[in-house]
């Protein structure tokens, strides 16, 4: 055999132990790789829909609930409140909520699933502050057109009991809606669909 033929043979041994060692090195490192890439209890959870218990929820009032590691409120609206929603019309930037967030079934004149109760983020769509609730007719601060609603005291974006902007406001649509469903009539699991109850 010439030296070079021996070379050629000594250079296949190599190449085939060198593809060994790498097949062998790129099982060890998929494992760990793969093992990371399912998603921990913990992030499930964090990502679950959440139960709001809402039979001692008092007509007017507000229960805050967190889901996703957000704030969502469940306001349950008396009738007063509800018979000034259509009379805010005029003065919000996005009445029909052509172009704000919430599910299909929430597209609606009072964004819910129910007109009694109010399910949205509590997040403002300026820079993402917390609005307070403000459920008062007329208070001073807020004047005498004020129905009820929600005001965001870092830039002064106002909202109504529907979670609608009013014109205005620096925020530019309305509070998110989230998806949700009622699985009794005192419980309304937020962050799943369930169409219309
Ligand atoms: S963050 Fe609400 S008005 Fe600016």
């Amino acid at each position: 055999m010439s030296a070079q033929g021996v070379d050629n043979k000594r250079r296949r041994v190599l190449v085939a132990a060198t593809s060994v060692v790498g097949a062998v090195g790129i099982g060890y490192v998929a494992v760990p790789f793969i093992a990371s890439m399912r998603p921990s209890a913990r992030a499930r959870a964090a990502g679950a829909p959440v139960e709001a218990d809402i039979g001692q929820l008092e007509p007017g009032a507000l229960l805050r609930v967190k889901w996703r590691g957000k704030p969502v409120w469940v306001v349950r609206r008396t009738e007063k409140m509800l018979a000034a929603l259509p009379e805010l019309d005029p003065l919000l930037t996005d009445p029909n909520s052509e172009a704000s967030v919430q599910p299909e079934y929430c597209k609606n004149a009072t964004r819910s699933i129910k007109p009694e109760f109010l399910v949205a983020v509590g997040i403002c769509t300026h820079l993402g502050c917390a609005p307070t609730f403000r459920p008062e007719f007329a208070p001073a601060d807020l004047g005498p057109e004020w129905k009820g609603g929600f005001f965001c005291p870092c830039h002064g974006s106002r909202f109504d009991l529907a979670a609608r902007v009013f014109t205005g406001s620096p925020a530019p649509v309305n509070l998110v809606i989230p998806k949700h469903t009622y699985i009794s009539d005192t419980t309304i699991l937020i962050g799943e669909d369930g169409g219309a109850a």
